[in-house]
């Protein structure tokens, strides 16, 4: 991981857009004949789904359901029914029926984009992905998009080495995640701490993804994903997107890991959906943010921006310096795939300058308490964020909990000492199974 890697990922990057975007052939005339796509890419936006459930409300729902499963003599538009009627047919089909035909009693009264936009939420009702572009009103190109209820070969993925980038669009952002494959495995999902970004859990990412379909997500904010235009940056909005992020994957059973920051979210999140979490891992970090520990964050990010590093480099020294116990590997891809180059060509850090706004004192004791999968906290023991009297707090609060401290160690045991920190996972994890 050396400095030439920002053209490497960015040649990725634009090869993931490229894929992102129809694959058409050309015949010998140089016609474009066909595509590939279908509805499993992300083919509309849940906004435009959004406008087409008011559309559809007012304009379908009579007949067809507010659910719309239809009635005795209407067809349900979703489930069997909608394989059954539109499976193997091409978007375009689907469109130019609905426009043809609905509804019944003044069929074309719509406008092209109000028929686009219902078919949007009628995919988003048979739980097609959303993605970042909408779907155009253009017959043409709707019609190379083809309706399969079978989700492709191609998205049931094997443990890879090296992970995918993806995005869902969650709550009006792009949310970035590393998949690292076994899609179709009980879903751990590894949320970073603040300033931090997804790939610092590449190096253990593939010791679970045999068992585990593992994404290590960039929040709002970081990374590669996208800035709140209000600086909506406190753990809550965090866990919005993470909400999202489940329920366009529609994960269940999910391991929910974070460090700091990244902790809370886990806790917040296990606290509001215990039907949908399998088990916590939190990593140093408890129910409360002490005033202590909010302050100062806005200016440091403040002062970091304004100073800058002269190269990734020395951006590593400085993190090297104070994480000594740290390996190279996770500084270097922590210092790589964290920072930008400045307009004038300097180093800062990728993140928006108003994550600080979030750092605020916290007290999640009323999500923790709700609580109801296993829990493990495991705290460095040089660190002092979640003292002992919160720890007796916790221990009363949550029968189930688990309290682990590694000694020595400091704000990111699992980056200290993977090993140690592994052996301890592993453990809490087959029980978690084991008692199912
Ligand atoms: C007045 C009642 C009524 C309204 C309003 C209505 N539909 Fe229908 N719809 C029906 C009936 C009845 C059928 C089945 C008979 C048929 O296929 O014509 C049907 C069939 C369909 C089909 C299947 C067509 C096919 O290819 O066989 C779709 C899709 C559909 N409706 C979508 C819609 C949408 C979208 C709207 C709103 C824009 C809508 N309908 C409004 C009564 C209605």
């Amino acid at each position: 991981m050396t400095r030439n890697m920002p053209c490497i990922l960015n040649i990725a990057l634009a090869c993931a857009a490229w894929l992102a975007s129809p694959a058409l052939t050309m015949n010998a005339s140089g016609r474009q004949l066909s595509s590939s796509r279908t509805v499993w890419d992300g083919v509309y936006t849940e906004e435009q789904a959004t406008r087409g459930q008011t559309q559809y409300m007012q304009t379908c729902a009579a007949c067809h359901a507010k659910d719309l499963r239809g009635g005795s003599v209407v067809p349900s538009l979703v489930e069997e029914s909608f394989s059954f009627l539109f499976g193997g047919a091409s978007v375009g089909e689907l469109f130019s029926r609905i426009q043809r035909l609905m509804p019944s009693d003044r069929p074309n009264s719509l406008s092209s984009q109000s028929y686009c936009d219902i078919v949007a939420f009628i995919l988003q009702s048979n739980k097609f992905p959303s993605g970042a572009k909408e779907l155009d009103a253009d017959l043409e190109t709707l019609r190379r998009i083809t309706v399969t209820t079978k989700q492709p070969e191609a998205q049931a993925t094997q443990p890879q080495a090296q992970p995918m980038d993806r995005f869902v669009t969650v709550n009006g952002l792009r949310i970035h995640y590393l998949d690292w494959g076994a899609d179709g495995k009980p879903p751990l999902i590894m949320l970073h701490g603040i300033g931090r970004v997804a790939h610092t859990f590449d190096h253990i990412a593939t010791h679970f993804n045999k068992n585990y379909h593992v994404m290590a997500v960039d929040m709002r904010g970081h990374g590669e994903s996208g800035w709140d235009p209000q600086g909506d940056y406190l753990v809550e909005d965090y866990v919005k997107d993470i909400e999202g992020l489940a329920q366009q994957l529609q994960l269940r059973n999910i391991v929910i890991w974070g460090n700091s920051t990244g902790g809370r979210v886990a806790q917040v999140f296990a606290g509001l959906h215990p039907d949908l979490t399998a088990a916590v891992i939190s990593e140093d970090v408890g129910p409360e943010r002490p005033r202590e520990i909010a302050d100062g964050v806005t200016s440091r990010i403040k002062q970091e921006d304004e100073k800058g590093w002269a190269s990734e480099d020395e951006l590593f020294a400085q993190l090297k310096a104070g994480n000594a116990r740290t390996s190279d590997d996770v500084l270097r891809a922590y210092a790589h795939y964290g920072s930008k180059h400045r307009p004038d060509g300097r180093i800062i850090w990728k993140r928006d300058p108003k994550i600080g706004n979030g750092f605020v004192p916290t007290e999640l004791w009323r999500f923790v308490s709700q609580i109801k999968s296993p829990i493990i906290y495991i705290l460095g023991g040089r660190s002092t964020i979640v003292p002992a009297e919160t720890q007796q707090v916790l221990k009363k609060t949550l029968s189930q909990v688990q309290i682990v401290t590694m000694p020595g160690l400091g704000h990111y045991p699992s980056e200290e000492n993977p090993t140690d920190f592994l052996a301890i996972v592993d453990r809490f994890l087959a029980e978690t199974s084991a008692a199912k």
